[in-house]
């Protein structure tokens, strides 16, 4: 028999108290956003379509970027038992500095499109974190810009060569000088991969509006006020004739890019030089061989070369192959906290985000960029205390099993076994 009472007036009205509502909209929605993929959802809804497309979408069928978040989602952790991690540690000593945190933020191109803020947001963002941030040659922040944004904290800037070698060379000395401290010479871009939502959605630079555009544009008033009423959209260091983003690429890079502009690249750049866009063992031991810094495992977010190695599980073969002492950076594919934290125990010195940043700028300016670096921090201090380590230095390949859905045609040869 349940034994029944009337009810207390006093328990009643403690259930009765309600929280204070959250007036702030801006806040209240990103305070909802407990993952990337909740501030991505907002970022859809927020953010013109051509525009979400442009930072969301990869390269043809989307494989290289698919496979990449499911080789993270693969992951089986080992946690130990009863090892007490009252306290984590997640900084890192990366290229000659400090960071608070072991990810920075990738260059990205055009950035402003996603929302007007745009680098000035990611370099306030990481400077308030104490991270790096990297600026893009294909920025629409200049580089005093976002020296300006980040004063004090480390700025990082990505160089394409380009056809006309003195372009590159000016930005590459400009960045020197304003003390941004490392280059990322980005190299898996000899012609542009094929972004087939930006061809559908006919989307160009400088935008043009379209009668979709304008219809697209009716639930969005906030991006195209701001779009309206800030300064054009256009890249900070380069003048451009219009068309697709892939156009413009294939206008400005130069496919005949070699070792040859690597040296050039080093007599001119004072500070520490990593190759981004490696994509096997064997490069990457040339590279090292060669005397670059460090390397970012990379197929650019599965933008250019689709069905690209997924850098994820090229890791573990390249930390053996370059030992210990090379710096091996991983990016492509990282939604979560706990990604990190797998990349960090086999191998990587660090690793960048490039969407995780761009979904949380969509979804909410600099206060975005910023929910975005706490949801990732939450995440990975709790993977780590989960493992039951303490430090990233603690982290080990033994923490981490990589599951593979797809094993390559000749190691399952190998396996089969007849009879
Ligand atoms: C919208 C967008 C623009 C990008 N522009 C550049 C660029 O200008 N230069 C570059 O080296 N990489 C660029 N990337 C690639 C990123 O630096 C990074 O490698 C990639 O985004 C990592 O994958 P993730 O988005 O899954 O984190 C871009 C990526 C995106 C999503």
């Amino acid at each position: 028999m349940v034994q029944r009472q009337l009810p207390n007036p006093v328990e009643l009205l403690e259930l009765m108290q309600f929280k204070k509502p959250q007036l702030d909209g801006k806040k209240r929605r990103l305070d909802g956003a407990l993952t990337i993929d909740d501030l991505r959802t907002i970022a859809k809804r927020r953010t013109p379509k051509a525009a979400f497309d442009y930072t969301d979408g990869a390269a043809e069928g989307e494989l290289s970027l698919t496979r990449a978040r499911q080789a993270f989602q693969d992951v089986e952790f080992h946690p130990g038992i009863l090892r007490p991690a009252p306290d984590v540690d997640t900084s890192v000593d990366i290229l000659g500095g400090p960071s608070a945190l072991p990810f920075g933020i990738a260059p990205t191109g055009f950035t402003r499109l996603m929302q007007t803020e745009g680098e000035v947001a990611g370099a306030g963002a990481a400077a308030a974190a104490g991270i790096p941030f990297t600026l893009s040659t294909l920025g629409t922040t200049s580089i005093e810009g976002v020296k300006a944004a980040n004063p004090h904290g480390r700025n990082w800037f990505q160089l394409y060569v380009m056809r006309d070698r003195e372009i590159s060379y000016e930005l590459t000395r400009r960045a020197a000088a304003a003390g941004f401290d490392t280059l990322q010479f980005t190299v898996d871009t000899p012609v542009a991969g094929a972004r087939l939502r930006d061809k559908r959605n006919g989307f160009s630079i400088p935008p043009q509006l379209t009668l979709g555009t304008i219809i697209n544009a009716i639930p969005r008033p906030w991006w195209w006020y701001d779009f309206l009423t800030t300064p054009k959209l256009e890249f900070a260091s380069l003048s451009t004739t219009g068309g697709t983003v892939g156009e413009l690429l294939d206008a400005a890079m130069d496919p005949t890019i070699s070792y040859d502009d690597l040296a050039v690249i080093r007599d001119i750049w004072p500070g520490k030089i990593v190759i981004k866009g490696v994509q096997n063992v064997e490069d990457s031991v040339r590279l090292r061989d060669a005397g670059v810094d460090g390397i970012v495992l990379s197929n650019h977010g599965g933008r250019q070369l689709d069905r690209a190695p997924i850098p994820f599980h090229l890791l573990p073969e390249v930390r053996k192959a370059v030992g210990d002492d090379f710096t091996v950076m991983i990016d492509t594919g990282i939604m979560n906290g706990a990604d990190i934290v797998a990349a960090v125990a086999l191998g990587a010195d660090f690793t960048l985000i490039g969407r995780a940043y761009l979904y949380g700028l969509m979804a909410g300016g600099r206060a975005g960029v910023d929910r975005t670096i706490e949801i990732l921090r939450t995440e990975i201090e709790r993977t780590m205390r989960l493992l039951g380590v303490a430090s990233l230095a603690e982290l080990e390949p033994a923490h981490v099993t990589q599951l593979t859905r797809l094993v390559p045609v000749t190691r399952a040869a190998s396996d089969v076994v007849v009879g």
